[in-house]
């Protein structure tokens, strides 16, 4: 494999072999192509794209460059869920536990706040004590035991990934479909789930800004699970405006606690979650469709074992369980300040991206690598969109801890909420499925 043909076969469109996709990784890993290379190698890729095969062999050359967990062959079904990334996304929190609950082995490799979104590890990090570095061996005992680990990526998994992603981050080689396919996915399935659901965010706190983009991205990642052998499903879920009604990581927790013990189930977390998890369900071959999957998954709700799973999971993970019992022994802040409702009438949407970034500008994510997360601060949303309110009606609370950024962020976020006086329909939260091995959905949504 000579570097120089491999680019300029590229460069002119040509479809390159797996054996030739995989030597051109694995001399980058080991330093034998310098960067100048492979920069030159991803903008050929940027510009002519790759086939669905070729994206296939490029996932493959990154998955087999580091350590691999395989529990395709455990004496239970093993499936996982990934999320593109949101505003106040904690479905991961509430999802694995709830279907852990029903017998599925869910093997969670998470990331943390990446730009304005939120990262499953950050939050759960505000449980006092809990760890999310584990090794692999840890994986493995914990998914048997308890069916459930949330961990961060070992330092020894996927590090092709790793390296492309640093150099494409300053080549502006990021948006691009194979590019991000493969660094998606390669995390994905080196994790050895049995199979997988993607919920793929589109709108204005998505990186997907439009839902065409979401799902040209999706039957891209869709493609490559099925291809590798892991039946996977996407769902194309409506990123709008801020999910369910808390953003911030103590905050986050607290709903979801909240949730898994039904004190509140916003309706958008609530589809959303009972969808991914329904899914996942069938995949594993649990349910037999849809309604069947979301009637286990309410059983297990209404039980409480859904709740006893995530106890079960702080335990196992070195955290203070009596979370569970007492949100209150969670991180919070000391300030909160209302938002109100300037006029009456209906909320007609959010600058979700805007929130998203007020939240990182006030402690909540980070601008730099090693900012220190404050787990107390963010904000709650008490109306959605379509919602009537009364002027002087409390739309919004923001939890600060600092007084002067508190009152700042409060005149933010209200200027982040639209209003209209006429009525507002209120957003579907699930718009398109695209899937390959289902043939049973009967929910309301167009199937690819
Ligand atoms: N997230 C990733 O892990 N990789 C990408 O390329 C884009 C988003």
């Amino acid at each position: 494999m000579i570097p120089y043909q491999v680019i300029r076969a590229k460069r002119d469109g040509e479809e390159l072999d797996e054996q030739i996709i995989s030597a051109f990784i694995s001399a980058y890993v080991d330093g034998e192509i310098p960067d100048y290379q492979m920069s030159a190698f991803l903008m050929s890729v940027y510009f002519k794209g790759m086939t669905a095969a070729e994206t296939v062999a490029l996932t493959k050359s990154y998955i087999v460059s580091g350590e691999t967990m395989n529990f395709r062959d455990f004496d239970f079904p093993t499936s996982d869920k990934h999320s593109t990334g949101g505003v106040g996304d904690k479905i991961s929190l509430v999802l694995a536990p709830l279907v852990a609950s029903c017998g599925v082995g869910v093997p969670m490799i998470s990331g943390r706040g990446l730009g304005h979104t939120g990262g499953t590890l950050d939050k759960l990090e505000s449980i006092p004590n809990f760890s999310t570095n584990l090794t692999s061996q840890m994986c493995e005992d914990m998914l048997k035991k308890n069916k459930l680990f949330i961990a961060a990526q070992t330092g020894t998994m996927v590090p092709a990934d790793k390296k492309i992603y640093a150099l494409r981050d300053v080549t502006a080689t990021v948006e691009s479909i194979p590019l991000i396919v493969a660094s998606i996915m390669s995390k994905k399935l080196a994790e050895g789930t049995g199979s997988l659901v993607l919920d793929v965010k589109f709108g204005n706190g998505a990186f997907m800004k439009n839902v065409e983009d979401a799902r040209t991205l999706s039957k891209a990642m869709v493609d490559v699970g099925n291809l590798y052998g892991v039946p996977t499903v996407a769902l194309l879920t409506n990123m709008n405006q801020p999910l369910g009604e808390y953003v911030g990581n103590s905050l986050e927790v607290r709903e979801s606690i909240e949730y898994l013990r039904g004190d509140i189930r916003p309706q958008d977390l609530n589809e959303i979650t009972m969808a991914l998890g329904s899914v996942m369900l069938v995949l594993s071959g649990i349910a037999n469709n849809i309604s069947d999957g979301k009637k286990i998954l309410e059983q297990k709700l209404e039980s409480g074992k859904a709740l006893e799973k995530f106890r079960e999971f702080i335990i196992a993970q070195g955290g203070e369980p009596d979370v569970v019992d007492n949100v209150n022994i969670l991180p919070a802040s000391p300030i909160a300040r209302e938002v109100f409702a300037p006029l009456d009438g209906y909320i007609s949407g959010f600058d979700t991206l805007g929130i998203g970034m007020l939240g990182v500008e006030m402690g909540a994510g980070r601008t730099r690598i090693d900012d220190i997360i404050d787990p107390r601060v963010g904000f709650r949303f008490l109306a959605k969109t379509g919602d009537y309110v009364r002027k002087g009606e409390p739309v919004a609370i923001v939890f600060g801890s600092d007084i002067d950024q508190t009152i700042n962020s409060v005149q933010k976020i209200a200027e982040s909420i639209k209003y209209s006086a006429e009525p507002v329909e209120k957003p579907k939260n699930i718009e398109f499925i695209i899937k390959e091995k289902i043939e049973s959905f009967d929910w309301n949504a167009k199937i690819e």
